[in-house]
């Protein structure tokens, strides 16, 4: 029987590729990825919302400043008030969160690591073009923090080879917003996470991209996290390597 199917299976799909309905059907691909992902962000959701009470789920209006008490929960939760971290955020353009993270952490051996090209999105995101959220590199005079401008896809590779870890917590903080970045950001630092690291979303809701990207990633090195909080209905969200 289950030859049978097989045999169905494959048959069915040789006539629908030979069919090519990516030429008169492609506009029917985002929104059907868009549904599936959103019922698996629905699931993990459903899984992993028991592992925290910090959570503004559901409320109705949307406040960017949120983010900002989800980050004093992690620092209070995790007890990291007197820690020495590596704190690495992808996606810095005016580097409001950037700023946030060095001005509260004042450990003097903690690192801040912002990369961006610091010449705006290097694809279209959703009604954003491409180029959009271009801004200076910051001015900041902290001798803990460096930038580094330029495509993550050109960066990433040569800082990883540096090895810049030396026993710090990481935090590393996704706020790129296009699913390719930040995937590529998730599966670059994948060998160097360790066991209480910590992972900040900025879009973690956004089904296509960096949901997507999480999803992609966490299944494929088959990575465990805990939920340590969110804001804004998964918006911005805390996850702990577990
Ligand atoms: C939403 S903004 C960051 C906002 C910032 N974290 C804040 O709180 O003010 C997203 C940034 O990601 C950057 N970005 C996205 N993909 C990138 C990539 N592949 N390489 C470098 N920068 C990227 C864009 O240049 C843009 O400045």
């Amino acid at each position: 029987m289950k030859r049978l199917f097989r045999k169905i299976n494959a048959f069915v799909k040789g006539i629908v590729l030979w069919l090519r309905p990516g030429l008169f059907l492609g506009f029917l691909g985002s929104p059907f990825q868009f549904l599936s992902n959103l019922i698996s962000l629905s699931k993990w959701i459903s899984k992993h919302k028991k592992e925290t009470q910090f959570s503004d789920f559901l409320s109705f209006k949307r406040d960017y400043n949120k983010r900002y008490s989800l980050y004093e929960h992690v620092i209070a939760s995790q007890k990291m008030q007197n820690e020495a971290v590596d704190y690495l955020e992808f996606g810095v353009s005016g580097g409001f969160s950037f700023r946030w993270w060095l001005g509260t952490n004042k450990h003097p051996d903690s690192r801040f690591y912002g990369f961006d090209t610091f010449e705006g999105l290097p694809e279209d995101w959703g009604t954003y073009n491409k180029g959009d959220m271009s801004a200076r590199v910051p001015e900041i005079n902290d001798s803990r923090a460096k930038f580094l401008k330029g495509l993550f896809q050109d960066s990433l590779y040569p800082f990883v080879d540096s090895k810049p870890f030396k026993g710090n917590r990481k935090i590393i903080h996704l706020d790129a917003d296009l699913y390719t970045s930040t995937l590529f950001v998730l599966t670059t630092l994948a060998k160097d996470l360790k066991k209480g690291d910590i992972l900040l979303f900025d879009e973690f809701n956004v089904p296509n991209h960096e949901w997507a990207a999480f999803q992609a990633f966490s299944k494929s090195f088959y990575i465990k996290t805990e939920l340590l909080g969110s804001v804004n209905n998964y918006f911005q969200v805390a996850l702990k390597i577990v």
